[in-house]
């Protein structure tokens, strides 16, 4: 019985997370610098995987024991079609949760169709509610306004709750904090919280730029208190804390300066279908063979492939263990 399978440190799989394509319209510098991916950066389209294969992936990750599907990119919504497939997967037994991470920019026009479809949950990211920083930590791509625009709609479609994500750069977008969790709680929308990581190869990194959560959690709780929540399951990414005036909750992802290695449950498949056991890893492995035979065949060989999985980079960073290589975080979505 695959269910259940678990890796080398006795973690289990309960977390696909699937990109759906790699290109991107924004070139956020910690993740896609503009002088480093071209314009036209992103596979062929005969490259990725189909809606067949994807399905064929999902339902065999869910053999292993995944209940929990988020969607990714680059920005997933850049994806032909994508309420057709949302609705392919929802029809998955055995999958509880599908979510997306977008950077909501094309999110005005697509989400009534992506609920309709029946996607459950959206994570929107946001930088900065300054337009002119928000457009320049796009990349010089993206607009505030459609992102805002965004937002309206997904809540007018009956997303709830709709998270935000902010990555904090110390002296880039610190002073953005409060604002976003005034936003937020004005809005009924989750702010989170996310320490600048050294994912990729490209984003020139610095531990000086990153603002640790404590710190932030510090911010906020002296203009409006903070109490702890307890997780809502077990190797939840994010610290959850309540406004104690009771006007939502702000969350905080700290794998720098907390990692949580110990209690991650996540697998990531690029939209070329390779494997990735960790943010950080090195490569991928080609699921592709596999998956012409079925979800089974392929249920088979990523159990294989997860239980020789050892991974704990966020444990190890900056030690002599830490491999330098990283997989790109636009090729896995984060
Ligand atoms: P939910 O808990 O389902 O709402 O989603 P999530 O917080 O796992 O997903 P999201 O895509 O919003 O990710 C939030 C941040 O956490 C992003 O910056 C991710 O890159 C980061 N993150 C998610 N999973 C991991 C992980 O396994 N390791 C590390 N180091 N960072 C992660
Ligand atoms: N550090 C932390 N988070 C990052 N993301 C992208 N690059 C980084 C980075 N270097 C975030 C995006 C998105 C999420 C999936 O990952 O902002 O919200
Ligand atoms: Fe695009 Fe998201 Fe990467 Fe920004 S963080 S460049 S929006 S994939
Ligand atoms: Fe999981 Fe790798 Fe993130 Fe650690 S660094 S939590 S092993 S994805």
């Amino acid at each position: 019985d695959l269910h259940g399978v678990r890796d080398a440190r006795g973690r289990p799989l309960r977390d696909l997370r699937l990109s759906l394509i790699d290109a991107c319209n924004f070139r956020c510098p910690y993740c896609m610098p503009a002088d480093q991916v071209a314009d036209d950066h992103g596979l062929s389209s005969a490259q990725r995987l189909t809606f067949d294969e994807i399905e064929t992936l999902v339902r065999g990750f869910v053999r292993l024991g995944v209940n929990k599907l988020r969607l990714t990119g680059g920005e997933p919504l850049l994806r032909r079609r994508l309420p057709e497939l949302i609705s392919r997967l929802v029809r998955i037994p055995g999958l509880d949760d599908i979510a997306l991470t977008t950077n909501g920019s094309l999110l005005a026009g697509q989400a009534q169709a992506l609920r309709d479809a029946g996607l459950q949950r959206i994570t929107v990211s946001l930088d900065a509610l300054d337009p002119a920083l928000f457009h320049k930590l796009s990349g010089g791509r993206g607009q505030l306004d459609t992102v805002l625009e965004g937002l309206a709609a997904a809540r007018a479609a009956g997303f709830d709750p709709i998270k935000l994500n902010c990555v904090v750069q110390r002296g880039v977008n610190d002073d953005q904090i409060v604002p976003l969790v005034e936003f937020a709680r004005a809005q009924g929308f989750v702010a989170r919280f996310i320490e600048y990581m050294d994912v990729g190869t490209c984003n020139g990194w610095r531990r000086d730029r990153v603002v640790p959560s404590s710190e932030v959690h510090a911010r906020i709780h002296a203009r409006w208190p903070l109490r702890p929540l307890d997780a809502q399951y077990r190797g939840e990414v994010a610290d959850r804390h309540a406004f104690v005036d009771g006007k939502g909750e702000v969350g905080f992802v700290s794998s720098v300066s907390a990692p949580f290695c110990g209690d991650c449950h996540r697998a990531r498949v690029s939209a070329d279908g390779l494997l990735f056991t960790c943010l950080f890893a090195a490569r991928g492995h080609d699921l592709r063979p596999w998956l012409a035979g079925g979800d089974a065949a392929l249920a088979d060989h990523a159990a294989t492939l997860w239980s020789q999985r050892a991974d704990r980079y966020s444990e190890l960073r900056g030690s002599a263990q830490a491999s330098r290589r990283h997989v790109e975080m636009y090729l896995i979505g984060g």
